[in-house]
């Protein structure tokens, strides 16, 4: 049977990126529904400020603060104010922030390569390297990237997104091996949920019923339907589990 007490997160900081809405928000509330303390973090302040006294007023333990990914200060900073939180400790980081910008490839900009780049390859890297030092060696350490499907298997008009989702589950295998040593799990999870990013594939008619059309469960998840799988990769429940990816996507990529 299971032993519940595996998904316990008490005692546990955890540092959500992007987390003032959609996935980011439903997984900072359900680890702190686990136990743990969470520091809300996005470039929206107040957004963020918000969702986490949504948090506190369920009974939660949460704070927030503005973090770009982009910016390695920014993330020394939110990494202090969250091991401030965890008593010296950081032990989970997601970093789920991201943007799209659509555009085929001819029409792809140095620009808006780079910005993808930036805030999802960088943005992770940055909070990754941030957190170590203040990340606990006993096991309790978990990192969890978000990719994309368009990471696996490519998306059309989205060079820029899937280059970057692509180059964060190398970082995640990579990761993987080298912080092992330092029982560090390191793993990713491909979501697909409806929220501000997918509006537009989800309501549009020229999108629409090709992209239904490709998920087995034919339908969109809820956010708060992908926060589990955070959950159990945070959790001890997940301890023998690292440099893995994890679709949570109604079956789409299989
Ligand atoms: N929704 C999906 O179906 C889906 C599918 C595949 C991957 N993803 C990934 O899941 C993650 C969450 O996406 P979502 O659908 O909840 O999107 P969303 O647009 O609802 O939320 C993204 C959040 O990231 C924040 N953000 C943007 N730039 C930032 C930066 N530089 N620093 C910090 N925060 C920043 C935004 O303010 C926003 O609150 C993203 O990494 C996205 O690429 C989502």
């Amino acid at each position: 049977m299971a032993d519940n007490t595996m998904f316990d997160l008490t005692g546990r900081a955890a540092v959500v990126t992007g987390a003032a809405g959609g996935i980011g928000s439903a997984v900072a509330a359900a680890l702190a529904a686990a136990g743990a303390v969470v520091l809300v973090t996005d470039v929206d302040e107040s957004a963020a400020a918000k969702a986490a006294d949504q948090i506190s007023q369920s009974g939660g333990k949460a704070d927030s603060m503005v973090l770009d990914v982009s910016d390695h200060d920014s993330a020394d900073a939110a990494m202090s104010r969250a091991a401030a939180l965890g008593d010296g400790a950081v032990h989970i980081v997601v970093n789920n922030a991201g943007v799209t910008a659509p555009a085929m490839f001819a029409d792809t900009t140095n620009d808006s390569m780079r910005r993808m780049l930036d805030i999802h390859l960088m943005g992770a890297f940055n909070c990754a390297q941030a957190a170590l030092p203040y990340m606990p060696t006993d096991g309790a350490g978990r990192i969890i990237n978000v990719t994309s499907s368009a990471g696996i298997t490519g998306t059309l008009g989205q060079v820029n997104y899937s280059a970057a989702k692509a180059g964060i589950i190398g970082l995640t295998k990579s990761l993987a091996r080298e912080l092992a040593r330092k029982s560090i799990l390191v793993n990713a999870i491909a979501p697909l949920a409806a929220t501000p990013m997918t509006e537009t594939i989800r309501t549009d008619e020229r999108f629409a019923p090709t992209m239904l059309n490709r998920i087995p469960l034919r339908r969109w998840a809820e956010p708060s339907e992908i926060a589990g799988a955070f959950v159990f990769l945070a959790s001890d429940a997940a301890s023998f589990i690292t440099g893995q990816v994890l679709p949570v996507d109604g079956g789409m990529v299989m």
